[in-house]
C-alpha cells in the first residue's frame, strides 16, 4: 500500500508527537510507531526536564552547567537556545495538559528537583513518572487531532532517497539526493508499505539496547541512527555513550532507573560494608557528573570484586519518601527491598546516547527533507556529557524549531510531485524465508551486546576496541548469511540495525585518541585539547563504503 501525508513522523515519544501536535495545524501528519504507541523511552523517564526557574537560578548558570558537563564540545549557540527557551517550552507542556509536580510550600511554582553537576534545584518534574505523564498527555491530544494518523506495529525498514533530474552524465549529483519518505513494515499484516511526505522527521530514541545493560526499553535498538546511516546522512560523536549510574540490581528487574533525583534528595553512594565513596573521586561527591559517577562506581566493583554498590537514602522521612518516588518505592517494595529501611542495590547501565545524527538548530540533517529530534540526533548540546534531564528539554525545543520550519517550507514543498516509488523497490520480501531459525538472530543480539559490554563499556582500551572491530566483522559474516533465509520480522531489522550503530560506535571510539567526558580510554587518560576539541563526524562514502 503507498500512503502519503505531509509528514512522516517516526518515533511516538516527545520528540515526534510534540512536532506533530505542533505542524499538524495546517498539515496531515503520519506517526509510525514499531509497538504499541506508548512505548517509548519517553514513557520512562524519571527525572524530568531542567529549566532555569527557580528564585536563586539563572540561564547563565543553566548554560554553565550544560558546558561543564560538556566538556569542551557542547556548540554554544544551541546551548544558549535551548537553554533560554526552556521556560516557553514547558509552559507548551503545561497548556496540553501536564501536570508536573507543585512546590510543596507554594502551590504557586513547580518543585524544582536536583540532579548530578546542577548548581541549583531546576529540574521540573511530575513526583518520578515525568515521562509518563507527559507520553499520555501528548498521545491523548495527538489521538484527538483529525490532521494526525498514528500507525502502531509499524517498523521503519529504510528512509527512500531519490535524486531529482539534475545529473552528471549519467551520475546523478549527490546534493541533489533527498528524502521521500521511508518504507515501513506492518508487522500484524506482514507488508510492506511506502510512507511518501515532504519531510520525514526521525525521532526514535536512543540506542542502549546495543549495550548486553541498559536503562533503555527493549525499542531502543538505534533505528534512526542505522537509517541515516544508510541513507548518507552524516553522524556525530557515537563514542560518547552515557551509563546511568544507578540502575536496580536484582535478577527480576528488567532495564529499572534508579532516578538520580533520588541523589538530588540526599541519596548516598556506600560499598557492602557500608563505606561512602564518592568523596574519593569528585568534590561534588554523589551529585558530581554523571561520566564521574559512573566510573567511580566501576572502579569500586571492580576494586572489591562485589556485583553492586548501594543507593542509601533511609535516611529521609519515610513519607516523604513514599511521595516523592511512589513509582521507585513501589517497585523495589514488589521486590522486597524497602527503600525507606534498605539501601538500595545499584549498578550502572547504558542509558543516553549523547552523539547521533548531526543536525542544524532547526533539527535539519545533511540530508535534504529528513530532521532528526531527540535522543538520534547530535543537535551539539550534550558535547561529550549530557547534563541530566537536558534531553526533554532538547526534544521539547528542537520539535518546536523543526515545527517551525517544516510549516514555513509546505506551500513550496506541496508544489513538488511526489516520485513514483512502490514497495516492490525494497530489496527484501516480506513474504518468503522461513520462521524456524529465529535462534540464529537471538544468539547475534546477544554476541553483540555482550561484546559492547565487555569491550566498549565505561572504561575503554585500544587492544579491546580494536578486538571488539574483528569480532563486530565475523559477526556481520553471519548475519549476511542468515538474512537471505529468515523470514523479515522485526529481530531481525533491528539486529541489522543494532549491529551497524555497534560498529559506528566502536569506530568512532577508536578515532577519539584521547580521554573527554564519556569516553574513558586508558591508553589516552588526558583530554587532548589541541587535535580534539572537535567532534567525530562519520558518514557513510557515495558508493557504500
Ligand atoms: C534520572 O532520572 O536519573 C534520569 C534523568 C536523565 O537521564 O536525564
Amino acid at each position: 500500500m503507498d500512503h502519503q501525508f505531509d509528514f512522516l513522523v517516526i518515533g511516538s515519544g516527545i520528540a515526534g508527537l510534540t512536532f506533530a501536535l505542533k505542524a499538524a495545524r495546517d498539515a496531515t501528519v503520519a506517526i509510525v510507531t514499531k509497538k504499541d504507541k506508548l512505548e517509548t523511552s519517553t514513557n520512562y523517564a524519571q527525572g524530568g526536564i531542567a529549566s532555569a526557574l527557580g528564585p536563586d537560578d539563572s540561564f547563565q548558570l543553566h548554560i554553565e552547567d550544560t558546558l561543564k558537563a560538556g566538556d569542551g564540545l557542547c556548540h554554544e549557540d544551541v546551548v544558549e537556545k535551548v537553554v533560554r527557551s526552556g521556560p516557553d517550552r514547558i509552559r507548551d507542556l503545561v497548556t496540553f495538559g501536564v501536570a508536573f509536580s507543585k512546590s510543596r510550600t507554594d502551590e504557586a511554582f513547580f518543585d524544582l528537583g536536583r540532579e548530578g553537576g546542577h548548581s541549583r534545584n531546576r529540574v521540573v518534574h511530575a513526583e518520578d513518572m515525568t515521562g509518563r505523564a507527559i507520553e499520555r498527555v501528548l498521545i491523548e491530544a495527538a489521538e484527538a487531532n483529525p490532521n494526525i494518523h498514528i500507525f502502531e506495529d509499524h517498523l521503519a525498514l529504510d528512509l527512500i532517497v531519490q535524486h531529482d533530474s539534475l545529473r552528471l552524465g549519467t551520475t546523478p549529483l549527490k546534493q541533489h539526493q533527498q528524502c521521500w519518505g521511508a518504507f515501513i513494515f506492518d508487522s500484524k499484516a506482514r507488508e510492506i508499505h511506502t510512507f511518501m511526505a515532504h519531510a520525514t522527521l526521525l525521532c526514535t530514541g536512543g540506542a542502549g539496547k546495543v549495550y548486553l545493560y541498559t536503562s533503555n526499553p527493549d525499542v531502543a535498538t538505534g533505528d534512526g541512527l542505522a537509517m541515516a546511516y544508510r541513507a548518507g546522512a552524516r553522524l556525530a560523536n557515537l563514542e560518547f555513550v552515557q551509563f546511568h549510574p544507578t540502575c536496580l540490581y536484582h535478577p527480576q528487574a528488567k532495564n529499572f532507573l534508579i532516578s538520580e533525583a533520588v541523589r538530588g534528595e540526599g541519596g548516598r553512594l556506600i560499598d557492602r560494608r557500608g563505606n561512602a565513596f564518592m568523596e574519593k573521586y569528585h568534590p561534588m561527591k554523589d551529585l558530581a557528573f554523571r561520566d564521574v559517577v559512573a566510573r567511580a562506581i566501576d572502579t569500586e566493583m571492580k576494586r572489591t570484586g562485589d556485583d553492586c554498590v548501594f543507593l542509601d537514602i533511609t535516611h529521609r522521612d519515610p513519607a516523604f519518601l513514599k511521595q516523592r518516588f511512589p513509582n521507585i518505592y513501589s517497585k523495589c517494595l514488589s521486590l522486597g527491598i524497602d527503600i525507606t529501611r534498605d539501601p538500595i542495590p545499584v549498578v550502572p547501565a547504558a542509558h543516553y546516547m549523547c552523539g547521533g545524527i548531526a543536525t542544524n538548530l532547526a533539527g535539519e540533517t545533511s540530508l535534504p527533507n529528513l530532521y532528526a529530534i531527540g535522543e538520534c540526533a547530535c543537535t551539539g548540546l550534550h558535547g561529550a556529557n549530557r547534563l541530566a534531564s537536558n534531553s526533554l528539554l532538547e526534544a521539547a525545543v528542537f520539535s518546536h524549531e523543526a515545527a517551525r520550519c517544516c510549516t514555513e517550507r509546505l506551500e513550496a514543498w506541496r508544489r513538488r510531485r511526489f516520485p513514483a516509488v512502490s514497495a516492490e523497490a525494497f530489496p527484501f520480501d516480506a513474504a518468503n524465508g522461513n520462521q524456524n531459525e529465529m535462534v540464529l538472530i537471538s544468539h547475534n543480539w546477544d554476541d553483540v551486546r555482550r561484546l559492547m559490554w565487555n569491550y566498549v563499556g565505561i572504561v575503554r582500551r585500544d587492544k579491546r576496541l580494536r578486538l571488539a572491530q574483528k569480532h563486530m566483522a565475523q559477526i556481520w559474516l553471519e548475519i549476511r548469511e542468515h538474512m537471505p533465509n529468515i523470514q523479515l520480522n522485526s529481530d531481525l531489522v533491528e539486529l541489522q540495525n543494532l549491529a551497524l550503530v555497534a560498529e559506528l560506535i566502536i569506530h568512532c571510539a577508536i578515532a577519539r585518541t584521547e580521554s573527554r567526558g564519556l569516553h574513558y580510554n586508558l591508553d589516552y587518560p588526558q583530554k587532548d585539547d589541541i587535535h580534539w576539541r572537535k567532534d567525530t563526524v562519520i558518514q557513510r562514502g557515495p558508493y557504500g563504503d
